[in-house]
């Protein structure tokens, strides 16, 4: 008999060592609606929807496909049952091309070869379907992060799988992106696709869901239908109770002039940038995605060259050529993408912090003093409520937006007088979205400069004194923030932008 669901997973619960993932757990999903699920930073999200692709196994519980039970399910078998998943972190090969990504596995061969004609014709075909401006033939590893997303995306589009899993894929996504992707999940949900949405980003939900299962610590909480619920509801049965300051601005007196930067050019998204940062002051930069923003921190932080221009700390005029002048100088970072630049995601969540803090934690023979590691790990993980079973778990066991916090982690421990923060709170849940908050405060109270750069319009007003908007490498605007709007913000970060997609 025909199921009214594609997929049902029923009493799922799943361990790893010194975690339980998920305790009895259901899900179902049916033809042509979006069901959300939700749940802080290590809910189970990312675990449950694992198992409904193939990656883990389950410990025990029911699973069906089309009203058949499914037993053994690998990545293959989840493919042939029509379920695609795009993950949470980008799963790219760096050294592949767009097209070779996205028919990883399923390669056209012919004649014994690979076919790459008809592989870049069909990629072509998917990416013009997804307005997207990309070349099958680029090399994924040159492309922005937002566009290896599209591209992540793209792939699983190009299965025609009946059931898409997207976990968090706005994350790192431009609006116009956000607004494409909308547009093919209202197509897709037309065409009898069942899609299970993943995002921290809660206000999406309006434009695309159908109904809303919530997990909390692996348990499952409640199924809704998105029309009898609204977003305060949701969030309190996410966290357990309520929150009631979404940002949780101080206010506290400008110190003296911290940093300098004078007529910065470091490539062509970093063009004749000029700002001061005060003692205690947290600067915005706001701006589309490739705006240049990031451009200018990887500058400051030596990780970009710097052709031209003066950066001034203290009065000192610095010469910045790479990260280790730039930490030393007292500049810290916590970077845009976090598997790639801000972790070392194969040693566990003590040797990443030790890592950061080398110079305070080794003796003068070079020997690192464990107490001290320890120390300071746990000063993090206390501090930003990191969820753990331990200081020495893998940092690739953590889930998501815990692998966030322990890239802003580590900087938090140092003592540093500029820190850094590029999107800072993506893929982090309501609530530890807080605590980041309350850490940048913390940082601006103890006279520390803070640079932000995020692409979320409300926290940037919520939490900046100044804010900057860039646009095609150039500073177009400097607003305090009593006289930012949205509106301005915007206005301001599309003054030079040129149409050429
Ligand atoms: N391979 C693994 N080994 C050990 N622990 C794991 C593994 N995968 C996940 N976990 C743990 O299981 C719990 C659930 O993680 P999961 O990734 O499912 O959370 P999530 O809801 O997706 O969170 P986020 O919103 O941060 O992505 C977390 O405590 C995580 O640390
Ligand atoms: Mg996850």
């Amino acid at each position: 008999m025909q199921s009214e669901y594609l997929v049902e997973l029923s009493n799922i619960s799943k361990e790893f060592p010194g975690v339980k993932a998920l305790d009895s757990v259901s899900f179902d999903l049916k033809a042509g609606e979006v069901h959300a699920l939700l749940g802080e930073n290590g809910a189970g999200k990312s675990t449950l929807m694992k198992i409904m692709s193939g990656v883990y196994e389950l410990d025990s519980g029911d699973f069906f496909v089309n009203g058949d039970r499914v037993t053994d399910i690998d990545p293959r078998k989840a493919q042939e049952l029509g379920i695609a998943i795009i993950h949470q972190e980008l799963n790219m090969c760096a050294h592949l091309t767009v097209a070779e990504n996205i028919f990883l596995g399923r390669e056209k061969i012919k004649g014994g070869m690979l076919d790459q004609k008809a592989m870049n014709e069909a990629a072509d075909i998917i990416l013009k379907e997804l307005k997207l401006s990309l070349s099958p033939q680029t090399v994924v590893g040159n492309l922005p992060v937002s566009s290896q997303q599209m591209v992540e995306i793209a792939k699983a589009l190009s299965t025609d799988a009946k059931v898409i899993i997207m976990d968090e894929p706005t994350s790192a996504l431009t609006s116009k992106e956000i607004d494409e992707l909308f547009r093919i999940i209202n197509d897709l949900k037309k065409r009898g696709h069942g899609i299970v949405y993943i995002s921290h980003r809660l206000e999406e939900l309006t434009h695309i869901v159908d109904r809303v299962t919530i997990l909390r610590d692996g348990r499952y909480i409640k199924t809704l239908n998105f029309a009898d619920t609204n977003l305060p509801e949701i969030i309190s049965m996410m966290v357990g109770h309520e929150i009631n300051e979404k940002f949780p601005r101080v206010r506290c007196e400008r110190g003296e002039k911290l940093l300098e930067v004078k007529h910065l050019n470091a490539g062509p998204l970093v063009r004749d940038v000029s700002f001061e940062l005060y003692k205690g002051e947290i600067i915005g930069f706001a701006g589309l995605m490739g705006a240049g923003r990031t451009e200018v921190v990887k500058a400051l932080f030596g990780a970009n060259r710097i052709e031209s221009g003066e950066v001034t700390l203290e009065g000192r005029r610095l010469s910045i050529r790479s990260p280790i002048n730039a930490i030393v100088a007292g500049i810290a970072c916590a970077p845009e993408d976090r598997k790639r630049e801000g972790l070392c995601v194969n040693l566990h969540i003590r040797e990443n912090v030790g890592l950061a803090n080398l110079d305070s934690i080794c003796g003068p023979l070079g020997v690192i003093n464990g107490k001290k590691e320890r120390e300071l790990t746990a000063r993090a993980i206390n501090e930003l409520k990191i969820k753990t079973p331990s200081q020495v778990q893998s940092v690739k066991n953590l889930s998501g937006g815990n692998q966030q916090k322990v890239v802003v982690g580590k900087w938090l421990v140092r003592d540093a007088k500029v820190v850094i923060f590029d999107e800072p709170t993506r893929g982090i849940d309501v609530a530890a979205k807080v605590e980041i908050y309350n850490l940048m405060n913390r940082l601006k109270e103890q006279g520390i400069g803070v640079i932000f750069v995020s692409s979320e319009m409300p926290e940037v007003l919520g939490m900046s004194d100044k804010i900057i908007v860039m646009c095609n490498g150039r500073i177009t605007g400097t607003l305090p923030v009593e006289d930012a709007t949205q509106d301005k913000i915007l206005t301001l970060a599309t003054r030079y932008e040129t149409y050429s997609a």
